[in-house]
């Protein structure tokens, strides 16, 4: 019989009843470090002191209205990601999906309205991820999330991650934008070299297509930057955004030029939930963090000293791990074992993973983690890893 929640995962045998900072408590006491985040999602951590506050008092207020109305939260918290970045307007979503579709539909709404119709393809790259929706496989284009879903939306075509001079070949006259992860998550914690995202926006520029980025897992403070594409000294036309910027909550965004936004006028787009106060009022306390120097810096900090530990760990357990790669913290292990055998035994070891394509297992943790959780992690990596080889040797 089908179980009453459609089983399109396969769960751990894990059942987390309360966090608290990086520390997530199962059902039956133990304490797991969180490196996760709920897939890049939980970025101050869980029941961080000041969201709790904001959504509480919030709920006490006002939960949701329409967007028929003006909703001073939204408005505040546009006007902080406006101030914060490349953008002049932002559309709020419900989740990365949603920030996808809305990105897709606005560069062929661009395109169309300044009178080239014809332009609505979209080149994408191998082991991109950009949610579940019909867009979103369709512009991921992998096998594993297509088959059995077609007939695919048309208007995308898929290169080889890396291979620029593969996307100058692929631009013709229906070519509307380049859609790229700064940093792949999904696909196994691959960043895109700062040179190849500065010529990607100089393609752009010379074929005038629009650069979309998805920074839906790399954004949001994660690369020790506020936006990863910072790193780089570029500027995207469109930008998804999603999981960190809600702390927990819901809540995702696309942010704009000006001008890629002006096909995008009243009655075009719009979203039953997407901006509500409950939603925006967190978005600004997690941006209250995210936006200040010296956490960013501390990210950063705390990124190097992870990654030094990882190296160690690496070089500890050859049979088990290759490399460590990856930005701030959004880090990867390529791993010589099975990274779902590496997973599962940091569930033995009391730590969260999360595995990812490329046989590579994700470390996303909660920004806040402190100086003794990366101590912790590596202790816990390590017994996962002892664990692994054991096996192996048995
Ligand atoms: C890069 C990227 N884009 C889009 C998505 C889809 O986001 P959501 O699951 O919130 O719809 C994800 C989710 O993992 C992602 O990592």
């Amino acid at each position: 019989m089908i179980p009453s929640v459609l089983p399109t995962y396969n769960r751990a045998p894990l059942s987390f009843v309360k966090g608290e900072g990086a520390w997530l408590i199962e059902a039956d006491g133990r304490r797991f470090l969180d490196l996760a985040a709920g897939i890049a999602v939980n970025a101050l951590g869980h029941a961080h002191p000041a969201l709790v506050k904001t959504l509480t008092d919030q709920a006490e207020t006002l939960w949701h209205v329409s967007n028929l109305y003006h909703i001073p939260q939204q408005q505040a918290l546009a006007d902080r990601l406006v101030e914060h970045s490349f953008a002049d307007t932002v559309f709020f979503t419900n989740s990365g999906t949603e920030s996808c579709e809305l990105a897709v539909k606005m560069a062929r709404k661009y395109f169309h309205d300044k009178g080239q119709p014809e332009r609505v393809e979209i080149l994408t790259f191998s082991g991109s991820f950009h949610g579940r929706s019909s867009a979103g496989i369709s512009a991921a284009g992998s096998e594993k999330m297509t088959a059995g879903f077609g007939p695919m939306l048309p208007g995308f075509k898929h290169l080889m991650f890396g291979d620029l001079d593969g996307v100058t070949d692929a631009i013709t006259d229906q070519t509307a934008a380049i859609l790229i992860e700064p940093v792949q998550g999904e696909g196994g914690i691959r960043p895109v070299p700062d040179n190849e995202m500065k010529a990607l926006r100089q393609i752009c520029d010379e074929h005038g297509l629009l650069l979309i980025l998805d920074e839906v897992q790399c954004g949001v403070g994660r690369t020790g930057k506020l936006f990863a594409h910072e790193w780089a000294g570029i500027t995207p036309d469109i930008m998804m955004v999603a999981k960190g910027i809600g702390g927990g909550f819901p809540l995702g965004a696309v942010l704009a030029t000006e001008e890629a936004a002006s096909g995008m006028t009243a009655g075009t787009h719009g979203s039953t939930y997407g901006g509500n106060p409950l939603g925006c009022a967190v978005g600004c306390a997690v941006m209250d963090h995210v936006t200040d120097p010296e956490f960013l810096a501390e990210v950063s900090r705390k990124a190097g000293l992870l990654r030094q530990k990882l190296e160690g760990l690496v070089a500890a357990h050859p049979q088990v791990f290759e490399a460590v790669r990856g930005s701030g913290l959004m880090l990867g292990l390529k791993c010589v074992a099975a990274n779902t055998d590496v997973v599962a035994a940091g569930y033995e070891a009391e730590v969260v993973t999360v595995p990812a394509a490329d046989n590579v297992v994700r470390l996303l943790p909660p920004l806040t983690l402190t100086d003794e959780d990366i101590a912790e992690a590596f202790a816990r990596l390590d017994q996962a890893a002892t664990l692994v080889e054991a096996k192996a040797d048995a």
